[in-house]
């Protein structure tokens, strides 16, 4: 047999999910052949596909994997191969009911669904194992391997788990972090509400409780969740070195604002490529924006690398409350921001839609309409685009700002008896997020241990919970000369989530020259009137936030001007070594944010990768001398922009200025 095969390099790689096992052989025939017609450079194969790879237990079919594996390296379609672990089969459930997961209120999720596991179980560790051995050992060699992908979408259903498995995984975990349990009981301040520890049997998971859980508790369960699952993958993928040695190994992430469960810069070293799951999440103000800020994430924790678009959508999904289809052009559009922001695979759930099943209205790259559709007439335009842009494959996105994420201070941010609930933790960094791509700026968004020497801005939005190191990282780069924003409810706890005392926003006091003593938030709707500010601008108003800040040694960009903070600072700014650190202490509106983040981005040096009009979201990619203009067009007008080159979308030169058609998008391999 031939060696497995690279992955795609030559262009885009463009596919997606394939589950074959939901079709008759003679559908496998059609599909290769409108796999070809849309150049599909690869599939998933086999995420949910245990109970047909193992329909009872040591006995394995592969006969039919097989088979649809050898057509696809006929067809010389990449293949990225699951290992089937994301869901067991009906038999494993009946026969191990103690690996179903529990909830919060001791609730048993029955088997039904899927990934109906419980994370620490080293029942199910055992049985998936086997069965990643299996199809290692079978299929290394396969032609048409190019990828292993490793379970799915970790965590989506199946933490945190409270069962009894977990509860004794926990104790395991806090005994190896803690020592002793003197150690613990400081750390989670059971001296509050008689929680004190005499024996680790005592300790239980943050089951439900009468009123508020202990909060470090809660943060380290989040902790122990993320190890767990962690661990769980690096078995996997140690058996997959060890018999397929040279094949990359992937799990793919949900780096979505709106999951928060694993803790993905811990689990990004352990990935020969970083690959994320995307889908438009409709419930908010501007989900293109939030697309934006996941896939810059994306890149953040892959490193600046490019990284692989697992999965995102088409047209609609069907887990929202409302799902509405894709509008023509949208699935271009989409995907091409992704590759803006650094993806080199455009995945998508599925290349079939579904005839049964919960996801049978989920939109597919061949849509229950067939392949005479418009849907997949776009797919296939698609995949025209992704072959052209085999030239930009490893290139790099350009910033020189950097905004500052870190899943655990959101952990400990979103913890039980805060201030505000409406402080969710996404919501500071989006917007702020949103108000640099409106300029036309593109952040690297990254964890707080980054190297901050590349940045000129420093963006921390609601840095909640911050170690020492972190704090000082951030100063030093200020010292060093950038500028820095951190917004409220910054530096406010330790790594325990223990209060630094003395003021807040407690680790950044110093860098920013301010204290505050009490936080004033915002009803939901209601606002707080905003000066002109030092900047002479029309006066806004703030929500979310606000608190009683003192410019300790810190000149007052903008005052509060109704309220009971009226006249009172609600912005500051100070001078740091060659660099300044501001301070905001409330949510602006966009045209206020617009002008402080103006301000700041002028006087940091930074410009905006090309002068667009409003409503044109643009990126540059570049690889050495070569650079690639990405320009999107969000408004239903044609737009302008000047530029030269040949734009890689319409296949086009353009010389001086370029029309972007409503909705459309071009690629500008510039010079
Ligand atoms: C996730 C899963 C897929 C599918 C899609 C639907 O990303 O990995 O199997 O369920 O959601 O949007
Ligand atoms: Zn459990």
């Amino acid at each position: 047999m031939a060696p497995m095969r690279s992955w795609p390099e030559d262009r885009v790689a463009f596919g997606g999910d394939y589950n074959p096992e939901q079709w008759p052989r003679n559908t496998w025939t059609d599909d290769i052949e409108l796999m070809r017609r849309a150049q599909v450079s690869f599939v998933t194969l086999g995420v949910f596909s245990w109970s047909w790879l193992e329909p009872a237990k040591g006995e394995y079919e592969f006969d039919w994997l097989d088979e649809i594996m050898d057509r696809l390296a006929e067809a010389d379609i990449a293949v990225d191969l699951a290992t089937g672990t994301a869901t067991p089969p009906p038999w494993f459930s009946l026969a191990h009911p103690q690996v179903l997961p529990v909830d919060h209120d001791g609730h048993t999720l029955w088997a039904g669904s899927r990934q109906a596991w419980c994370p620490s179980s080293p029942v199910y560790r055992e049985y998936a194992l086997a069965l990643t051995t299996q199809l290692a050992q079978r299929f290394h060699e396969h032609p048409a391997l190019a990828m292993w992908h490793v379970s799915n979408e970790y965590a989506c259903h199946n933490l945190p788990c409270y069962c009894d498995t977990c509860a004794g995984a926990f104790r395991v975990w806090a005994e190896r972090r803690y020592g002793d349990l003197e150690r613990l009981n400081d750390a989670w301040g059971t001296a509050f509400w008689s929680q004190r520890y005499t024996a680790w049997e005592q300790i239980l998971p943050p089951r439900r409780t009468t009123s508020f859980a202990n909060p470090t508790h809660q943060l380290d369960y989040h902790r122990f969740g993320s190890d767990t699952l962690l661990d769980f993958f690096r078995a996997e993928k140690q058996v997959l070195g060890t018999l397929s040695p040279g094949v990359p190994v992937t799990t793919n992430f949900m780096t979505t604002t709106a999951f928060r469960l694993l803790d993905y810069h811990q689990w990004a070293p352990h990935q020969d490529v970083v690959s994320t799951d995307h889908y438009l999440l409709e419930s908010l103000p501007d989900p293109r924006a939030e697309l934006s800020f996941s896939a810059d994430l994306t890149r953040g924790i892959a490193g600046g690398r490019p990284w692989l678009l697992m999965e995102h959508s088409t047209s609609a999904v069907n887990w929202q409350p409302v799902n509405r289809a894709k509008a023509p052009g949208q699935t271009l559009r989409d995907s091409l921001v992704h590759v803006a922001r650094g993806a080199d695979t455009l995945g998508f759930f599925q290349w079939r839609q579904s005839l049964s099943g919960s996801e049978e209205f989920h939109s597919a790259l061949v849509p229950h309409a067939g392949p005479d559709s418009a849907r997949f007439r776009e797919v296939c335009a698609l995949g025209e685009v992704a072959e052209r842009f085999g030239e930009l494959v490893g290139s790099t996105v350009e910033a020189r700002v950097a905004l500052l994420w870190d899943y655990q201070a959101g952990w400990a941010a979103n913890g039980p008896a805060m201030p505000s609930q409406l402080l969710d933790y996404p919501l500071t960094g989006r917007l702020l997020h949103a108000a640099l791509r409106r300029r036309g700026v593109t952040s690297d968004i990254v964890h707080p241990s980054a190297d901050l020497a590349a940045y000129d801005l420093i963006v921390v939005p609601t840095l909640y919970l911050v170690s020492d190191e972190h704090a000082q990282a951030i100063s030093h780069a200020a010292e060093a000369g950038a500028h820095v924003l951190v917004t409220m409810f910054s530096g406010i706890a330790d790594g325990d989530d223990h209060v630094r005392l003395g003021g807040y926003p407690g680790a950044f006091r110093d860098l920013l020259g301010v204290r505050v003593e009490e936080f004033f938030p915002l009803p939901e709707g209601e606002t707080v009137a905003l000066d002109a500010g030092v900047a002479g601008r029309g006066g806004g108003e703030g929500r979310i936030w606000s608190e009683d800040l003192y410019a300790v040694d810190a000149e007052v960009t903008h005052r509060y001007a109704s309220g009971p903070l009226r006249s009172r600072p609600a912005a500051t700014r100070r001078v740091v070594g060659s660099g300044t650190a501001s301070y905001l202490s409330t949510l602006p509106d966009e045209e206020s944010l617009d002008g402080l983040l103006g301000d700041l981005l002028e006087a940091a040096g930074v410009t905006p990768a090309a002068v667009v009009p409003p409503g044109v979201e643009v990126v540059r990619r570049r690889s050495g001398e070569r650079s690639w203009l990405f320009l999107v067009n969000d408004t239903d007008e044609p737009q302008q922009v000047a530029v030269t080159g040949h734009d890689l979308v319409s296949d086009t030169a353009v010389s001086g200025s370029h029309t972007l058609a409503p909705g459309g998008v071009a690629v500008v391999r510039e010079g």
